[in-house]
């Protein structure tokens, strides 16, 4: 879990991120990121949608890890897009999360639905109130989440610094290789949200026939397959054996018949053009 990629700018980031979209604010948030940190996590994403910055952040006060040991990811929401709002949108978070800089601040999504015809003048603003952020230190690197190759061509018009990153719904059912492919070309790294199918992967028997076989379970199978990718993987748990399990993923490999049997996967379980809140 202390392994990492280096993402355009030189900065490290831990191969495996804790995710904590849909986990609920307070106790069981914070419970469940104090939790990820004694397993070993040092990568925690959440965002301004996820309501629970506040308990992430607790959590990562309390936890004893030096704050130069984390990486925190946090997002910024569709209702704060242009330049201005961002700027505001940002400070909220980093009081809420009571850190004095994050790791990586993302745009969440690309095209609003309430912003449809102003998608990319919006986006544009945001990149520059970001550019400033990342400028004077507030985020050690910027980037984007959901981003399709005509959101990023849009933005390259404008953008001074480079997105380093960019999240997505990825797993066995949905790689989006296209898009993986010009984030790689483009020295963006692709971080895989829902890298479980939201949980849809454990019904999926072609998996746990490859996990029982490799006396592994099913998660690590997958994530090991993620990493595999060269994607970076956020998976989300509320229980700590299943936070535990998810991070015990460098004492195994998969065969080329095994990651065959997961590739073979597509479509099973949904695309990132069906997750909920989808906006693009
Ligand atoms: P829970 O939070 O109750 O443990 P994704 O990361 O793709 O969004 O998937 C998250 C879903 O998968 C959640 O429903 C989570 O449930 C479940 N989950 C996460 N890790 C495991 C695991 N190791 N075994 C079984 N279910 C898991």
């Amino acid at each position: 879990l202390t392994d990492t990629y280096t993402l355009a700018n030189d900065v490290k980031i831990p191969v495996v991120g804790f995710g904590t979209w849909q986990t609920p604010d307070g106790d069981v948030a914070y419970q469940a990121t104090l939790d990820a940190i004694k397993a070993g996590y040092r990568h925690i994403d959440t965002a301004a949608a996820y309501g629970n910055e506040e308990s992430v952040g607790k959590a990562i006060a309390d936890s004893g890890v030096a704050r130069e040991d984390l990486f925190v990811t946090t997002k910024l929401w569709n209702d704060d897009h242009g330049y201005e709002e961002t700027k505001a949108a940002f400070a909220v978070s980093l009081k809420k999360l009571g850190l004095d800089y994050v790791d990586l601040y993302l745009i969440h999504w690309p095209n609003p639905k309430a912003l449809r015809s102003e998608w990319a003048a919006r986006n544009a603003g945001s990149w520059r109130a970001m550019e400033e952020v990342y400028n004077a230190g507030q985020a050690k690197a910027i980037g984007v989440s959901n981003f399709q190759i005509e959101h990023l061509e849009e933005l390259f018009k404008t953008a001074v610094i480079k997105p380093m990153v960019n999240q997505l719904f990825l797993n066995p059912s949905d790689v989006q290789a296209e898009l993986v492919a010009f984030d790689n070309e483009h020295n963006i790294l692709n971080e895989a949200y829902s890298p479980l199918g939201t949980g849809r992967i454990f019904d999926v028997p072609e998996v746990k026939a490859v996990a029982d076989k490799l006396n592994k379970s099913v998660a690590q199978v997958v994530l090991r397959w993620s990493l595999d990718k060269g994607f970076l993987p956020l998976p989300k748990s509320t229980h700590e054996a299943r936070i535990i399990e998810n991070g015990e993923l460098f004492d195994f490999v998969l065969s080329a018949d095994d990651t065959a049997v997961i590739d073979g996967l597509t479509g099973k379980f949904g695309s990132h053009l069906n997750p909920n809140e989808a906006e693009f």
